[in-house]
């Protein structure tokens, strides 16, 4: 795990001390809420419908124990109990107090976190793969090229001020957990003909009211090129991007307007005008410094055969369930991933307590080389538990109320917080979430539909990933009463695709109808072992707009 140098401690311990005094003069009245507005989003802390809210930034969702305590406690002492993981594997706390939050951030720089640039129009919090380091397909652990774009943007001088925020995902496996065709940039890690580890760059994907799937601008870039390269992108999006235009600022629109091709050539002449320089190269020694810190675990010398496991999974239908959907094959023998569902039934998605933040801090020190990761579907991952292990380890879930064993399952949404917090929604996400996972509670039928990802949006700015749903829910204000569409067959994986509307909007007390509807229509249209995604692009949109709408 990366440990904080003396300047990263320099640097977000200056920061706090200069925010305790912004604070304060906003506090005396010396500065009215206009002036401070730009101070405080340039801290993470946002104001909403009732409170304030501060974000904190988890670096591509990478959590140790000591850090997991911190939020814990900073939930149970500065708000109310609570926080919130989001789809940008960060956490939101949504009451701390304006007068406390100076010291929230001197307790989160004391384990190494801060909430800097999780607002604003810089470049944002860098998220990746949450199985990171663990999964046999991997080329490269996607953390070592993230802690290099972290150390690059941060308070990057030429690109605090873009014409809108910028996001950039990582994934170091073929398939794609860190959806990076929906963010600006998206890097995947690749290895060519000569064997040779380097990187592909996508850009210009995003969601929000213009949804765009990233285009591929380099199939293979070497590593020492990293920064340059994306130096270049950043240039010519600072230099073109639409400022004259909010809704036209993201870079999509700028890729949109040129074209990839013409994107690409822009980008490789500046490219070929900065490469050498010094500073943006990344010699071999510097790469090798920071893989170091995400250098394998001690990991046993264990034994591929799990005679524990299977024994307690054959004597137990609850935990066999929970080890179908929660538990992922690892790349060493005799470990497995173990994913934690923060989507109890009817629990808001995404929201632990303090208390089970605590015992997860707890499992994640003694069952998985102290590392624990917030995934972008607002969930947690404890990446290399051994098999022996996870019998207690689900135990322990248990009685903290987290074994729900619905990973990838039509339980696991993805709700952004909606009316219930947010000042720019149409309508209220979580409620709706909930009442979708009361609806489908029975996890016999759950685990019978299989993999399906719901989504949901309470406004056109699409924090909740609708666009990218198997079945995405958009909160819409039709003469002023919530209303829902209903879209399906989007994906964020290696094959992204865009959800299609599927007609008229739904009032709250049909729009879970509406998706059981959907969910009973593809039952019967399946094929054997197809899922959801797969039987919407065989048959497409027509036989679920019939039993949705009817056929006149
Ligand atoms: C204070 C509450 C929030 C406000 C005011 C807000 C605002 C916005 C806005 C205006 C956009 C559209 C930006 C654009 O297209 O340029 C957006 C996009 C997005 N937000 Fe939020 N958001 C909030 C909370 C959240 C939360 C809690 C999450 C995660 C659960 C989140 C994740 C995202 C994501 C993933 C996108 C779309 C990806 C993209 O940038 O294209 N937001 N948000
Ligand atoms: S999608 Fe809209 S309602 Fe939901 S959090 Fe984003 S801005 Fe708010």
């Amino acid at each position: 795990m990366y440990r904080y140098d003396e300047f990263d401690h320099r640097l977000v311990s200056t920061r706090v001390e200069q925010f305790r005094g912004q604070v304060e003069r906003r506090l005396s009245g010396a500065l009215d809420e206009d002036e401070f507005k730009p101070l405080r989003l340039m801290n993470g802390l946002y104001l909403q419908l009732h409170a304030y809210m501060l974000r904190v930034a988890v670096p591509y969702g990478v959590l140790s124990s000591r850090q997991m305590r911190m939020l814990a406690h900073i939930a149970r002492v500065y708000d109310k109990g609570y926080g919130h993981f989001t789809t940008r594997q960060n956490i939101q706390y949504n009451w701390p107090r304006l007068e406390d939050v100076p010291d929230i951030l001197q307790d989160l720089a004391s384990v190494e976190m801060h909430a800097m640039q999780t607002s604003g129009n810089c470049i944002r919090n860098v998220t990746a793969d949450h199985y990171a380091g663990a999964t046999a397909d991997e080329l490269e652990d996607p953390r070592i090229c993230s802690e290099i774009i972290r150390q690059w943007s941060t308070l990057h001088p030429e690109f605090s001020f873009l014409p809108r925020k910028f996001k950039i995902a990582v994934t170091g496996s073929p398939h794609d957990r860190a959806a990076i065709r929906v963010h600006d940039i998206g890097v995947a890690v690749v290895r060519n003909g000569a064997g040779d580890t380097g990187y592909q760059i996508y850009v210009g994907g995003g969601q929000g009211r213009t949804p765009m799937i990233a285009e591929k601008i380099c199939d293979f870039l070497p590593p020492e090129d990293l920064l340059s390269y994306l130096e270049s992108i950043l240039r010519v999006y600072n230099r073109y991007g639409r400022r004259d235009n909010l809704y036209k600022a993201r870079i999509k629109i700028l890729v949109h307007a040129l074209g990839a091709e013409e994107m690409r050539h822009q980008v490789e002449e500046e490219f070929a005008a900065i490469r050498t320089q010094d500073s943006l190269r990344l010699p071999e020694e510097e790469m090798s410094r920071i893989e170091a810190y995400f250098a394998p675990p001690s990991f046993e010398d264990l034994s591929a055969d799990t005679p524990v496991l299977d024994a307690a999974r054959a004597a137990s239908s609850d935990l066999a369930d929970f080890i179908k959907t929660n538990v992922s094959d690892h790349r060493m023998p005799g470990y497995k991933i173990v994913n934690v569902s923060l989507k109890p039934t009817g629990g808001a998605p995404g929201d632990a307590s303090a208390d089970q933040m605590d015992a997860l801090a707890e499992m994640t020190a003694r069952y998985s080389f102290d590392e624990i990761r917030v995934t972008h579907e607002q969930n947690l991952t404890l990446p290399h538990v051994r098999a022996e292990d996870i019998p207690a380890l689900y135990e322990s879930l248990r009685a903290h109320g987290l074994a729900s064993a619905n990973i990838g399952l039509v339980t696991d949404q993805i709700a952004c917080p909606g009316l219930d917090f947010c000042n720019l929604a149409n309508a209220r996400s979580i409620p709706l979430a909930q009442n979708i996972s009361e609806r489908f509670a029975d996890l016999k039928r759950q685990h019978d539909i299989g993999a399906l990802k719901i989504k949901i949006s309470g406004c056109i700015n699409a924090c909740g990933h609708h666009h990218v749903g198997h079945i995405g829910i958009l909160g819409v204000d039709k003469k002023g009463t919530e209303h829902y569409q209903l879209s399906l067959g989007g994906s964020a994986d290696e094959n992204t695709s865009l959800a299609a509307i599927t007609g008229p909007s739904f009032t709250e007390n049909e729009i879970v109808d509406a998706v059981e509807t959907v969910v009973d229509t593809y039952i019967t249209l399946r094929h054997e072992g197809e899922s959801f995604i797969e039987t919407y692009r065989r048959c497409g949109m027509d036989p679920f707009k019939e039993k949705l709408y009817g056929t006149d």
